[in-house]
């Protein structure tokens, strides 16, 4: 099996049997980190550019390190010191990298559907890192994949997702992929970051945090975007850290094998007390690591791979 599409834009486009295959494939490339050479020649060759118009620690890094352990060649491009502080187009921009013969786009954008008029517009394939509140597709694998990892699936548990679900690209890949493979997908916040038409994307909603945390088996604190917050939408963050504020009294109404995830950058003593973030039920380092693996799977099968990654 491959995946359809020469470019990942999202989990809403992708089938269920697309996002396992992923999955499935980012186990063996995981299994590499452990070796003392964590590299293999499967992407010899290729040329990844890592286009960011917004800042980004993980991400950023995380594909980079995934195209370098496939052997592929990377370029780093940002807005400033590019020409896109000269007016030049995202388009324009793609074209450019198409003409040097770039075989992948990976793409940050604040614009929600940027990465749709790249992809549309040029041959390489095109993967959205993160466009506006839209989605964040691989971040919301990588989320899966720690998931099955630590539970051995996903099916069946109720995952709750905390925050500004409103702007929360994170949220929206989490809900597509978490809910096309069977979970129970609570988000919970105040009403004012919450959509109204959310529930249309199968997730249910619940405004109380003790409600929603009542057996839940995975919680997901999503950050406060303090930097996408122009209408100002909670009346202060300490109210927030009052009513959604995840801190270990809060994780005793949940299961008691919880676990714990964030997709960082954090704000602590915010969204997450540090006692939480950096206890023993939070996965949030595995997460990062895994960033890695996943991403390495997108680039192997969007570069037309199937089988074994090494084969
Ligand atoms: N999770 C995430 O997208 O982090 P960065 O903004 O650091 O890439």
């Amino acid at each position: 099996m491959r995946l359809k599409n020469k470019d990942l834009l999202g989990l809403e486009y992708l089938s269920k049997e697309e996002i396992e295959l992923i999955l499935k494939t980012a186990v063996p490339f995981k299994e590499l980190f452990t070796r003392s050479i964590k590299k293999v020649p499967t992407l010899r060759g290729k040329t990844v550019v890592l286009l960011f118009y917004e800042p980004s620690t993980r991400t950023r890094i995380s594909f980079e390190l995934a195209a370098k352990r496939l052997s592929a060649d990377t370029v780093n491009i940002s807005a400033s010191g590019s020409s896109v502080e000269k007016g030049e187009s995202l388009i324009d921009t793609g074209k450019t990298l198409e003409a040097m013969k770039a075989d992948f786009v990976v793409i940050r954008h604040s614009m929600s559907g940027a990465s749709h008029v790249l992809a549309r517009n040029i041959n390489p394939s095109v993967i959205n890192a993160g466009d506006g509140s839209h989605e964040h597709p691989t971040q919301g694998l990588l989320d899966i994949f720690t998931i099955n990892e630590k539970k051995g699936t996903v099916k069946g548990l109720k995952v709750v997702i905390i925050g500004d679900i409103a702007h929360s690209r994170v949220a929206r890949s989490n809900i597509w992929g978490l809910t096309k493979l069977g979970a129970e997908v609570v988000v919970c916040g105040p009403s004012t970051l919450i959509p109204r038409d959310i529930e249309k994307t199968g997730a249910k909603v619940c405004y109380n945090l003790d409600f929603a945390l009542k057996n839940a088996d995975v919680v997901n604190v999503l950050r406060i975007q303090l930097e996408r917050q122009k209408t100002k939408r909670l009346p202060s963050l300490r109210e927030y850290n009052l009513l959604f504020g995840m801190t270990k009294e809060k994780l005793k109404l949940a299961k008691p094998d919880v676990i714990i995830m964030h997709p960082g950058p954090m704000n602590r003593g915010i969204e997450i007390t540090s006692n939480v973030a950096d206890g023993a039920q939070s996965v949030i380092d595995e997460q990062v690591t895994n960033g890695i693996a996943v991403r390495m799977a997108v680039l192997y099968l969007l570069a037309g791979g199937k089988s074994s990654p090494e084969s």
